[in-house]
């Protein structure tokens, strides 16, 4: 199923923006907890997300994923730092800027699938082109084809009601992505179906990314899904980023024992490190502290008449700095 040229960017895959689409500088949102205590939430985040990039966030519960997509989409304000898109300052309270969610220009798909009940699917698909002010023959055009490519053209006049989870999912897919170009906020929105329909739902996001070239920001618990449709990873960890990366990148080269903890136990192995690599740097470091147990030694002995030979435990010689030397010679 090929999509429609009027719902491909033109050029979108083939000329890469040097302006990021998303940037966030310092963005730092709290809550106060009814007992009293204040959570930070998202802890002076920098982030810049170029377009076309499909950046997947990972982390445990509470770590801040859903509140960084909220602000966002504009449905938190923030307590400090500065949201931009596409170069414009959508939120920053140093100068009293804040967009609402509305004018912002952004597509959202989130966990409940938040259809209008009242509303038929053409028409649900249909809303935010309705929004933007698109002309109603344009819009219907749109909402066709959508529909067609997620695969649910024939149920365009049906209500949500009368449809089933996963197909309920395919119209809030089709609502989000129907603006073409745009970012996409997704917020974890296979996880309210079988495992089937997900797979067949993942399969088709990473197609339509692929050919339509949106930009997304996409929050997941699950590995393989992230794994499958990610550019790049971010992972966080306290309202904070614990890493950002290539998914290969993450998986080979966890930031630290909590990333690779939370990308599969089967990263973790016990074990001690005794030397990463041999480098200049390291074979100096080696020298100079063995020298030093050296010196101290001497200086706690009386006199020795000849000098005892030493040598380095391990790695090769530096040259200039060749820690091959005999008590007592220096
Ligand atoms: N409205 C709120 N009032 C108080 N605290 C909140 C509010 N919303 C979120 N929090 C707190 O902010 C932190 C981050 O919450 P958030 O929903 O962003 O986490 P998350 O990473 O999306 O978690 P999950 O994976 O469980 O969805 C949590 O400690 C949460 O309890
Ligand atoms: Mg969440």
């Amino acid at each position: 199923m090929g999509v429609p040229a009027s719902l491909v960017v033109p050029g979108a895959a083939a000329v890469p923006e040097t302006r990021p689409r998303i940037a966030v500088r310092g963005l730092t949102k709290r809550f106060r907890r009814r007992d009293g205590t204040q959570v930070n939430a998202v802890d002076g985040i920098d982030l810049d997300v170029a377009e076309g990039e499909f950046l997947v966030l990972l982390g445990p519960s509470g770590c801040g994923k859903t509140t960084l997509l909220r602000v966002l989409a504009g449905l938190e304000e923030v307590d400090a730092g500065r949201v931009e898109l596409d170069g414009r300052v959508v939120d920053d309270p140093a100068v009293r800027v804040c967009v609402p969610t509305e004018r912002r220009g952004l597509s959202m798909m989130f966990q409940s699938y938040a259809l209008w009940p009242h509303m038929t699917v053409a028409e649900n698909v249909a809303y935010p082109l309705t929004t933007r002010r698109v002309r109603r023959a344009e819009r219907a055009a749109r909402v066709r084809r959508v529909l067609d490519v997620v695969g649910i053209g024939p149920l365009a006049g049906q209500y949500p009601g009368q449809l089933s989870g996963g197909q309920q999912q395919r119209v809030a897919l089709a609502r989000a992505l129907v603006a073409g170009d745009g970012v996409v906020l997704f917020d974890e929105p296979l996880s309210n179906v079988d495992a089937k329909v997900r797979e067949q739902l993942r399969t088709e996001i990473a197609r339509l990314h692929r050919e339509l070239g949106f930009t997304a920001v996409y929050v997941t618990h699950d590995q393989e899904e992230a794994l499958t449709l990610a550019t790049r990873l971010l992972v966080l960890r306290d309202g904070r980023i614990a890493q950002s990366a290539s998914p290969r990148e993450v998986y080979t080269r966890p930031a630290d024992l909590g990333v690779a903890r939370f990308m599969g136990a089967g990263n973790e192995i016990p074990g001690m490190l005794r030397a990463a690599s041999w480098s200049p740097q390291w074979a100096r470091w080696q020298w100079a502290r063995s020298r030093r147990a050296r010196c101290s030694a001497a200086a706690s002995r009386p006199p020795q008449p000849t000098g005892r030979p030493w040598s380095r435990s391990a790695g090769p010689s530096t040259g200039a700095s060749s820690p091959t030397a005999t008590a007592g010679s220096s």
